[in-house]
């Protein structure tokens, strides 16, 4: 939403006219298009989600899908696209552009942060925080009952979450599909670990390569004999992409799409506006589906260190 206020306001400030595209490119073959005013994206700032709705659509995968919605966009004299999102709403608007020529910027929009071209995504800040109160919360039943819980966090292809909400929380170990999971070495830390703390806690990204949260600790409980010790799991699930901003992803958002129009009105397309070392950069669509921005190597190791 923060995203969307800045587009919508950028643009008018800068004299141009704006209509948004209700639930993606779903609602761009619809015609689900309606003119915005700087009024539109009053109140919204604040607000999770977005005011535009969001859909996967299927028919935009066809190109008669894209022909309808060039269409729709023609009717109303529609000559810049900004699309907010990952991986899949980026992989759509290059195959339009290329099809259609119509000027394109993107914004990166996911919790995930797996996005090639931006520090940070989008919603990414929000969601780790919201992880973190959980496992704070969890971590008190943890360390009352001594007991090892296993928590699942989003996150199909990419880490992020998992290791930022890891390294904040205090977790023992984290499991992200970028790193091939060591249930043995696990198993032995475990042990170790025991005569130290009575309690852990075991952040797992829902993608890890040894299975889910549920998998992962039955995983672990098979090859622990102490069988006074109780394993729990808890799947923290959509509450990660919802409520209320943060300042970081507010700000993130609003740069982005401010950057979105003034990259559009400078003739840069086809690409995404993002943020890298506090500068506004545009990075080729191709790059930001193609290349796999990595876990940071020195979070993956203070975990390590930080959990003894
Ligand atoms: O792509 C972002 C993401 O949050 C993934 O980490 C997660 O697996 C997925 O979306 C959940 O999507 P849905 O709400 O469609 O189940």
């Amino acid at each position: 939403n923060a995203c969307v206020r800045a587009v919508v306001r950028t643009a008018i400030f800068k004299g141009l006219e704006v209509y948004g595209v209700y639930r993606g490119y779903e609602g761009m073959i619809e015609g689900d298009i309606k003119r915005m005013h700087s009024y539109s994206v009053s109140n919204i700032v604040q607000r999770g989600g977005t005011i535009l709705k969001s859909a996967r659509s299927e028919e935009f995968r066809t190109p008669e899908g894209r022909k309808k919605a060039y269409n729709n966009l023609m009717k109303h004299g529609i000559e810049g696209i900004v699309a907010i999102g990952g991986d899949g709403t980026f992989t759509g608007a290059k195959i339009f552009f290329e099809e259609f020529g119509i000027p394109t910027i993107g914004c990166p929009g996911t919790i995930d942060n797996d996005l090639y071209g931006t520090d940070y995504t989008i919603g990414f800040d929000t969601a780790v925080n919201t992880a973190l109160e959980a496992i704070d919360k969890i971590r008190d039943t943890a360390a009352a009952h001594d007991r090892i819980f296993f928590i699942e966090v989003m996150g199909r292809d990419a880490g992020f979450i998992a290791v930022e909400s890891g390294i904040g929380g205090g977790a023992e170990f984290v499991m992200v599909p970028e790193t091939a999971t060591d249930i043995e070495g696990v198993v032995k830390s475990l042990k170790n670990l025991r005569k130290t703390k009575s309690s852990s806690i075991i952040v797992v990204a829902e993608g890890d390569d040894a299975g889910n949260a549920e998998e992962v600790m039955q995983k672990v409980k098979s090859k622990i004999k102490d069988t006074s010790k109780e394993f729990k799991v808890t799947t923290l699930g959509h509450i990660q992409r919802g409520g209320n901003p943060t300042a970081r992803d507010r700000v993130l958002a609003s740069r982005c799409g401010m950057a979105a129009v003034e990259g559009l009105l400078k003739g840069e397309v086809n690409c995404m506006a993002g943020v890298m070392n506090q500068q506004v950069v545009y990075t080729p669509f191709g790059d930001c589906i193609g290349k796999t921005k990595p876990l940071i190597e020195d979070h993956l190791k203070l975990i390590e260190i930080l959990s003894i």
